[in-house]
């Protein structure tokens, strides 16, 4: 085994895992990393094992129990507090995702499509009209899913400007106090607009879950300020990063974004497939969290209960037995079995309206500015530290 490596750390370009975490290559599927707090968890890095493990009941996402992970100080803060879905394991997991479950399906997800594809072209007119250049985080790719959740849960989104803000302070900071107080004040947010839609409904999703709720005389308006805040979070931070993030990469790789541009028009599933690729490529989401409630054997080693278990999404998408020549961008692998959205009973609940967006969204990115390029040099462009979703912070384009 290595030496101990922290984690998490900083990606030293944008779009590749940290080149601190080579060694860990070593010890595949599996390694001892040291969190903030000085504890030694597992990492799973391997894809084969991340699928078994992601799929194994003796492992909890329950933020409660005894021994579960907390990557940041920030985090270990806010812990002990229940989060709707993510942070609750079967069968109260089951219960609280059944409900969602329609609102998310393909179906519904190709419903919206013109809804998107409308913000979308709102968004570059008004992009284009103010002219070049154009910092494309704030402009279209934070509006875009922001708008969309909003759209589909019923929030107002001439609220954004305090939402995205709340989100940004719970997810990164600058201080742990930061994190509590965003939380707070989101929890609050939804209260009120949770106690104004009982008094007057409107035609969102969260209408619809407090109408199921009076319906079952069980209103817990708890649980429903939980669902709501994951959902809106998890709705816009991470589509706004892979637009970001995804666009950045695109422009340093030329060669692969022209043969992209020039597929377009012949090859409809060509963004689609893209759009995989770059999931996989980009692996936004580091650092999947569980915690073991029995002891489990997996592939020569012991994970004891009480053991945390970290899943490194950007190792484990680069992982050589999974996929051929995993550091390259392939437009057209036929192996799509990447984990960028998890894997198992808390999979991503909202990929199929993330990938309508990104396919929306990017599409029309490219097709309106032909000549889209960086507007600084991409060394003075920051990006997001990696103990929290990876994108950009800014994206200065031109064209
Ligand atoms: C490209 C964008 C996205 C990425 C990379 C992403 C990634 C992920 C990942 C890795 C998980 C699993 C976490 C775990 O197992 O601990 C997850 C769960 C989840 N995501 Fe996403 N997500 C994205 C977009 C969205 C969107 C648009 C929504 C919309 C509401 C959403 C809602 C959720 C929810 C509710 C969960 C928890 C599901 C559960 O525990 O059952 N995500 N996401």
């Amino acid at each position: 085994m290595t030496e101990s490596v922290a984690f998490p750390q900083d990606r030293t370009c944008p779009y590749h895992p940290p080149a601190a975490y080579e060694p860990l290559l070593d010890d595949r599927p599996l390694s001892k990393v040291t969190l903030f707090d000085g504890r030694s968890v597992w990492l799973v890095t391997g894809h084969a094992a991340a699928r078994e493990l992601l799929a194994d009941p003796r492992l909890s996402s329950d933020r409660e129990t005894e021994g579960f992970p907390a990557p940041t100080e920030r985090f270990a803060r806010v812990r002990t507090k229940r989060v709707a879905l993510i942070g609750v394991d079967d069968p109260e997991h089951n219960t609280q995702r059944r409900m969602l479950i329609p609102s998310f399906s393909v179906k519904r997800i190709n419903e919206l499509r013109p809804r998107i594809q409308e913000t979308v072209d709102q968004l570059l007119d008004t992009m284009i009209e103010k002219g070049s250049p154009a910092e494309l985080v704030n402009a279209f790719a934070l509006p875009v899913p922001s708008m969309v959740i909003c759209a589909l849960l019923g929030v107002p989104y001439d609220d954004h400007v305090f939402f995205e803000e709340q989100s940004r302070r719970l997810l990164r900071g600058p201080t742990s106090e930061d994190t509590e107080d965003a939380r707070d004040q989101l929890e609050a947010y939804f209260h009120t607009l949770i106690g104004k839609k009982r008094r007057d409904p409107g035609d969102g999703l969260l209408d619809e879950l407090i109408a199921r709720q009076q319906e079952a005389g069980a209103p817990d308006s708890e649980e429903l300020v939980s669902l709501a805040t994951i959902l809106l979070i998890a709705g816009h931070e991470t589509t706004a990063n892979m637009i970001s993030l995804g666009t950045f990469t695109l422009l340093q790789h030329p060669e692969r974004f022209a043969e992209l541009r020039a597929g377009l028009g012949a090859e409809p599933a060509l963004m689609p497939a893209a759009v995989e690729e770059l999931l996989r490529f980009l692996s936004i989401a580091e650092g999947m969290l569980r915690v073991a409630k029995e002891d489990i054997e997996i592939q020569g080693s012991t994970i004891r209960a009480d053991d945390g278990v970290v899943f490194s999404t950007s190792l484990i998408n680069r992982d050589t037995a999974a996929f051929d020549a995993p550091e390259e961008l392939d437009w057209h692998r036929t192996n799509r079995h990447h984990l960028a959205f998890g894997f198992g009973i808390h999979q991503c609940l909202g990929q199929n309206l993330a990938r309508a967006e990104l396919e929306i969204a990017m599409r029309a990115l490219f097709d309106r500015l032909p000549g889209l390029r960086l507007a600084v040099p991409a060394e003075d462009i920051p990006f997001k530290p990696g103990d929290t979703i990876q994108g950009m912070i800014e994206l200065p384009v031109a064209w």
